[in-house]
């Protein structure tokens, strides 16, 4: 596996963001909501940078194939909680064509939230094919396939404390 971002890389970069997230939230409570399963990780160590009063909560969805994108985005487990009057931080994995978080974006702005941020670890910007507005976000990344941290190729690899590009080895 070539790694393309070690783990100290992202511990440092996770440090800025949680940073910015404690200046820019500081008394508002906000939740974060993790899209499940690929932004665990990421959430974990995140929300261990940040100090100021926070909830966090999870939704899980399924867009993916293996390594194509099928444009279906489906909700596996909803919310816990009410978001209505909350300011929400949406945190994603990585964002490639977009259309995961677009589904996303639109599904929650129906529960009318105070305001709604996305935070993602990594940006493909070359594949986008939905405009997102990206709040936070980590590192851009060019198009290659990536694993580890969380991300997955068919579930696997999720356990690597590195980024690293899937050679389909
Ligand atoms: P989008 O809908 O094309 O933006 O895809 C976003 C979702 O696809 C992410 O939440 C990931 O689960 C998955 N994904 C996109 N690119 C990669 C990758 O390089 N490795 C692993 N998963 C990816
Ligand atoms: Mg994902």
């Amino acid at each position: 596996m070539n790694i393309l971002i070690e783990e100290n890389t992202i511990k440092e970069k996770i440090k800025k963001i949680g940073a910015q997230i404690n200046h820019d939230y500081a008394n508002k409570n906000p939740v974060m909501v993790g899209i499940l399963k690929g932004a665990f990780v990421f959430l974990a160590d995140l929300l261990r940078s940040i100090e100021i009063p926070l909830e966090i909560d999870f939704l899980a969805i399924s867009s993916y194939n293996g390594k194509a994108s099928s444009g279906v985005v489906k909700i596996i487990q909803d919310l816990a909680i009410n978001i209505e009057d909350r300011d929400i931080i949406v945190v994603e994995d990585i964002v490639d064509s977009g259309r995961t978080l677009n589904y996303i974006i639109e599904n929650l702005k129906t529960r009318h939230p105070r305001s709604l941020a996305i935070c993602t670890l990594l940006n493909k910007k070359e594949e986008r094919m939905v405009d997102i507005p990206l709040t936070y976000v980590g590192f851009n990344i060019p198009p290659v396939f990536v694993v580890g941290y969380g991300l997955d190729y068919d579930n696997q690899y999720r356990n690597l404390p590195y980024i690293g590009v899937y050679d389909g080895k």
